[in-house]
């Protein structure tokens, strides 16, 4: 008993070093409900938003998502999700509203900011400096 007991923990010990990067699931399409979908961006897209947004971007999202959106942030490694890169043009496709969605309500591994950042207008700002990172 105490022997099987060890060897599991060896295999588990074995299965969780084998964890790496090339391990990371891909997270698969959003679900993104309908109303967030047809969400118009409130906030022109000029120097001040964008700036705004990479303040914004740099304090709650580069650890993870990187500085440039490449989604090589040092916590990156350590999720089991793989991000995508927001210069993937698939990405950059999406509505405005879709975006929003994905980092106000999140998914998983990727937090919720709804309460963190809960201006409106932060959060298109947001939106406008993601879409600068093309
Ligand atoms: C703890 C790490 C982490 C932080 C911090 C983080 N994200 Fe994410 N983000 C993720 C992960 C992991 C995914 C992929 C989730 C999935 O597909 O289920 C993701 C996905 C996204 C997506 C959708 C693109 C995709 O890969 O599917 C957007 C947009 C996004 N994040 C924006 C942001 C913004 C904006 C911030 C800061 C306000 C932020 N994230 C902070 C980990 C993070």
């Amino acid at each position: 008993m105490i022997l099987k007991g060890f060897s599991l923990m060896v295999c588990l010990f074995a299965f969780s070093s084998f964890a790496s990067a090339q391990d990371q699931k891909e997270g698969g399409a959003w679900n993104v409900p309908a109303k967030y979908k047809a969400m118009k961006n409130a906030v022109k897209g000029d120097a001040a938003s964008v700036s705004a947004g990479k303040n914004l971007y740099t304090k709650h999202c580069k650890s993870c998502h990187g500085g440039t959106g490449l989604a090589d942030g040092p916590k990156s490694s350590t999720l089991k999700t793989k991000i995508i890169s927001f210069k993937d043009a698939k990405f950059q496709g999406q509505a405005d509203g879709v975006i929003y969605y994905q980092f106000v309500i999140g998914r998983d591994e990727m937090p919720a900011f709804d309460k963190k950042i809960a201006e409106e207008e932060d959060r298109w700002a947001l939106v406008n400096f993601i879409r600068t990172l093309k």
